[in-house]
């Protein structure tokens, strides 16, 4: 069933995200008939453009994204959807004159606004968008769609939430973490929960530890501004890497309608056991990337990066032990790692089995005796693999670690984008991918004793090279000699 026709309204249309995401996002859904029929997109930017020249601006990104696979009929269409509106988002005449022109006829009356702003702006241009009584459902729905981070920290966060809840009820809002609407995310609950063989396995009866890796080669690029008072921490972990672990931990939910999907990750992390100030040190480990090498080029220091702050001791890694203190998770340590500059870029979460109770083959030729591991590689290797140990053929007895996979994609099937799926699921109101606000809140105050302890730590930032795996001493983290850092989906014989 098609959704009803609607108007997106997107604050800061003419930045980043909406370039290299949003505008290909909308126009991917153009492509497959599913944007409603009568569904209009409106920017509203400071610059002084006029209709034509918007018109070019969205080719060139789209052009720019999807190269060769740009469709002219298909943006023919998609252009007449186009709409801009000139307009500073800090100032009242911004939106009085919005109101009027979504009042004309051609603007469907559900509404969805996109807040890809200046996380400091949210609370301001929903207070504007309410005294305009844009939020007002007389006539259809209103929605708004917040990116992350919502809030730098659990107070922040708790009063952006006081603020907004004046002009919105939590119906209406949709927080993004956009990690929920890739794929190979979603297929963690489908691994899970459509399949009864691993169930009685996943728990602290067989699994040793979990952990979850996100790397990059990039560095910040043009984003110092916003990463130096983000870091790590807040910019990867408080959000995407701790949905990823609610997803491996969570019971069953009921269903799998929102409420009840998002009861079973708030859960996780209402279980997670806090981290006393005088543990961070034994639980939390940053590092900022010096000089280095990343495929065979030199790359410079994060110190050397476009407005970064020669003294800065921002974390462009960070690495967290935490334990799920309920009965299924008592005792398994989870390792959540995060990096820019670092060897790979890759996402993945690995889960080790424990070893079997007796090491039957001990002393013979067997020199490969790894535990099972099952590894969901999110991206950019998509795939489900399970680590098994087997005899090699021939008369001695000799082992091997060999793997049964799945591959996620076949070739014929295309890749969506994560923004495809949320955009959509805000069209048809299902919001079960989007965070709700005590999931946030939970998450901030995971890591909130960690960001205080390392604000007051100025003068010392552990260093790795540019292109490396990240601090070496980031291993004291582990519980057991026999664990280390998982950095590959195929198998690693020891
Ligand atoms: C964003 C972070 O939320 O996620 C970026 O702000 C990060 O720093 C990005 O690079 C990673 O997303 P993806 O989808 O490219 O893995």
């Amino acid at each position: 069933m098609q959704a009803d026709s609607c108007t997106y309204v997107i604050f800061g249309a003419t930045g980043n995200l909406s370039r290299i995401k949003l505008m290909p996002a909308l126009y991917h859904l153009d492509v497959d008939n599913r944007l409603p029929k009568g569904t209009r997109i409106l920017a509203i930017g400071r610059r002084d453009w006029d209709q034509a020249r918007w018109l070019t601006e969205v080719r060139e990104m789209i052009q720019e994204k999807i190269g060769v696979k740009f469709d002219e009929k298909v943006f023919k269409r998609f252009s007449e959807r186009l709409h801009y509106h000139r307009g500073d988002i800090l100032s009242q005449q911004c939106y009085s004159e919005l109101a009027s022109t979504l009042n004309a006829e051609i603007y469907p009356k559900n509404m969805a606004f996109y807040l890809s702003i200046s996380p400091s702006e949210f609370g301001e241009v929903m207070g504007f968008l309410s005294e305009q009584d844009l939020f007002k459902e007389e006539f259809g729905w209103r929605r708004v769609i917040i990116e992350k981070p919502f809030g730098f920290d659990l107070e922040s966060a708790q009063a952006l939430q006081k603020r907004i809840s004046h002009y919105v009820s939590e119906e209406q809002v949709y927080r993004i973490d956009h990690y929920l609407g890739k794929d190979t995310v979603q297929n963690i609950l489908v691994f899970r929960f459509a399949n009864i063989m691993l169930e009685p396995l996943w728990n602290r009866n067989y699994i040793d530890h979990i952990q979850i890796t996100h790397s990059e080669e990039l560095g910040i690029s043009t984003r110092g501004g916003y990463y130096n008072s983000a870091g790590a921490l807040r910019d990867m972990l408080q959000s995407h890497l701790l949905q990823l672990m609610t997803l491996v931990a969570m019971e069953p939910p009921v269903s799998m309608e929102a409420e009840a999907l998002r009861d079973e990750k708030v859960k996780v992390l209402k279980s997670i056991r806090p981290i006393p100030k005088e543990a961070v040190h034994a639980q939390a480990f940053r590092g900022q990337y010096a000089q280095g090498t990343i495929k065979g080029e030199k790359v410079s220091s994060y110190l050397q990066e476009q407005d970064i702050p020669s003294d800065s001791t921002t974390e462009t890694y960070a690495a967290l032990k935490l334990y799920v203190d309920n009965w299924r998770w008592r005792g398994v340590p989870f390792y959540l790692r995060t990096g820019k500059r670092m060897a790979k870029a890759q996402s993945a979460i690995s889960i080790c089995f424990r070893h079997p109770p007796q090491q039957l083959f001990k002393g013979t030729q067997v020199d490969c005796f790894n535990p099972n591991w099952v590894l969901l590689g999110i991206q950019p290797e998509e795939c489900i693999r399970i680590e098994m140990t087997s005899k090699e053929p021939g008369l001695e007895m000799r082992t091997r670690t060999s793997s049964l996979d799945t591959s996620f994609r076949k070739d014929h099937e295309k890749h969506i984008e994560a923004y495809e799926n949320l955009l959509l699921d805000v069209l048809q109101g299902d919001r079960s991918l989007f965070l709700r606000f005590d999931e946030v809140e939970y998450a901030w105050r995971i890591v909130d004793p960690i960001l205080k302890t390392w604000a007051t730590e100025r003068d010392y930032i552990a260093t790795y090279p540019a292109g490396s795996w990240g601090p070496i001493e980031s291993r004291r983290l582990f519980d057991k000699d026999s664990q280390d850092w998982r950095s590959t989906l195929t198998p690693e014989c020891k």
